[in-house]
């Protein structure tokens, strides 16, 4: 049996109140168990198209479904994990707190949300902070503690809003590891980065955004042929230079 992919936008078009164009017919299919990168510039529309993936923010049309069930359904929701671009951790909590507090939102039984939550202090190095407050972490380990908290709920689909902006080498060394062991065992993930690097080491498809529509998917090796480019980041400029 064919499993549904993992996400299927079809004629996804957001705008804004005031006017904003952020995603126009935009279709695009991941595949179960893909490792998918979405790439481009500032205000290209990924966090947009993130944001509608978990339902988020209302479209103005088209269809978005997560594992063949509507984004808007909490099933769909249940199965996805969102690491935010913006750190968004409650600032009275603790470590400890946040991720079982996490766990309780999305349904997990008080002792599951427990060892869960410890498994994932300990994958995450967060032993040593696990009774302080987020606005006592490291920048770092708040991107950590994010990430920890997203995967609480074992998502089967997993977004990453820039994991790695503004994250030190080893870190991000780590965090790459962490996520690659991840799509081994089956997690589909979805990575937006401006580390065209990071894209091409990771990613097995990735997606090129500008001004709210799909320029291309493909392999970062299809993508150079595509464009006849001999770096990622030719197949990026090309790709984006208006012409
Ligand atoms: N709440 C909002 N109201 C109005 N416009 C918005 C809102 N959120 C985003 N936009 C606009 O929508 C467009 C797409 O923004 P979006 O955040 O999706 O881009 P992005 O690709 O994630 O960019 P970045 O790489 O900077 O994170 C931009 O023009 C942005 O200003
Ligand atoms: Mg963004």
């Amino acid at each position: 049996m064919d499993s549904p992919p993992a996400l299927e936008l079809t004629g996804l078009t957001k705008h804004y109140d005031d006017g904003t164009v952020a995603l126009e017919g935009f279709d695009l299919t991941v595949p179960d168990g893909a490792f998918f990168g979405l790439l481009g510039p500032n205000g290209a529309g990924k966090t947009t198209l993130i944001s509608a993936v978990c339902n988020l923010i209302r479209i103005t049309s088209g269809d978005v479904r997560v594992f063949g069930v509507p984004a808007d359904d909490l099933l769909a929701r249940s199965w996805v994990g969102l690491a935010e671009q913006d750190i968004n951790l409650d600032r009275f909590l603790t470590v400890e707190e946040t991720l079982i507090y996490h766990g309780g939102y999305f349904g997990m039984e008080k002792r599951d949300a427990v060892e869960r939550a410890h498994e994932m202090i300990d994958v995450f190095d967060l032993r040593s902070k696990k009774d302080v407050r987020t606005p006592k972490l490291s920048g770092g380990m708040r991107r950590r503690l994010l990430l920890a908290r997203a995967l609480m709920h074992r998502p089967r689909l997993v977004i990453l809003d820039e994991p790695t902006a503004g994250v030190d080498f080893e870190l991000r060394q780590e965090l790459w590891r962490y996520i690659r062991k991840l799509h081994e065992g089956g997690t589909t993930i979805l990575l937006t980065t401006h580390y065209l690097e990071e894209a091409e080491e990771l990613c097995e498809e990735i997606a090129l955004i500008r001004g709210g529509r799909l320029l291309a998917r493909d392999s970062a090796d299809g993508l150079r042929a595509a464009y006849d480019a001999g770096s990622l980041a030719d197949v990026y400029v090309k790709a984006m230079s208006p012409t």
